[in-house]
């Protein structure tokens, strides 16, 4: 099982130019030399507008602790498909990593079955894939929630291999917990539940020790005040931010607060 944490800023459609793109990105960089993540084995990730990745990928050089990521990338490797980017594209400007299936893509355009054929154009095409679900609504009570994740999970999953797996993790982002209108914070008996389920699910698709070893992170208001609460749940290995991550010291408030590997590892 991994005890690598994945803290993820997703910075969505921001900032609004190139310049301070960099100058947030040279935060970024700035973290990783202020906290030592080494000791936490955290891997500092920032999700970039399509404009800003070569500008962000020169600003973060050699820094072996920030990965650049990719928001979306097409479900196709090439040819007519007017605005999309494809996997060997983002490769040609050194980016290796994607989220994919995000709330926000979904209601767009994103249906399952166009996630899944990302899911696979990526991963055949050697990218790195975070894989977001979670569900529009929670019902107080019966499981529907589960059942909605189980089908994005398994649409999603069913074109990948045992072997590819090593470059895939899923990020639980309940809808009506992500951005400003968020109904409410998830709980973190909400967090683990889904977490569990995840697990299991993942389980099934690939097998126990393989879907065991495929890292699980959690998104959706999260920020430095309930970060250590987030970190404490079982199975949880990192986070995805979407309003904290325009913040530096906000991030530097969450980078604070995650426990020493050890004391990780010790726990899940
Ligand atoms: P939020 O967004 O942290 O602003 O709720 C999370 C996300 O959409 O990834």
């Amino acid at each position: 099982m991994t005890t690598k944490t994945f803290i993820i800023g997703n910075w969505k459609q921001n900032p609004e130019n190139i310049k301070k793109a960099v100058t947030l990105a040279k935060g970024y960089v700035a973290l990783t030399k202020n906290y030592n993540l080494k000791t936490k084995n955290l891997s500092l990730g920032i999700a970039v507008p399509f404009p800003f990745l070569s500008d962000v990928i020169k600003t973060v050089g050699k820094n072996k602790n920030v990965s650049v990521y990719a928001q979306d990338v097409s479900a196709y490797n090439g040819g007519a498909h007017t605005g999309e980017v494809s996997p060997t594209q983002l490769a040609s400007v050194g980016i290796k990593n994607v989220i994919i299936g995000h709330s926000e893509k979904r209601i767009a355009s994103d249906t399952n079955k166009i996630v899944a054929m990302k899911v696979e154009n990526a991963l055949q095409n050697k990218m790195c894939v975070t894989l977001c679900v979670g569900e529009e609504v929670r019902e107080k009570e019966g499981g529907a929630h589960l059942a909605f994740v189980r089908e994005q999970l398994n649409s999603a999953c069913k074109n990948v291999s045992k072997f590819e797996t090593k470059n895939l993790m899923i990020v639980y982002e309940p809808v009506w917990a992500i951005g400003k209108n968020a109904k409410r914070v998830a709980t973190t008996d909400e967090i683990h539940e889904m977490a569990i389920f995840i697990k299991r699910e993942l389980m099934e698709i690939f097998g126990k020790a393989t879907g065991n070893s495929i890292p699980i992170l959690y998104g959706g208001s999260a920020n430095g005040e309930n970060t250590k609460e987030i970190f404490n749940i079982h199975h949880i290995n990192g986070l995805l931010l979407g309003r904290a991550s325009l913040d530096i010291k906000e991030m530097a408030r969450i980078i604070k607060v995650i426990p020493l590997e050890a004391a990780i590892a010790s726990k899940k």
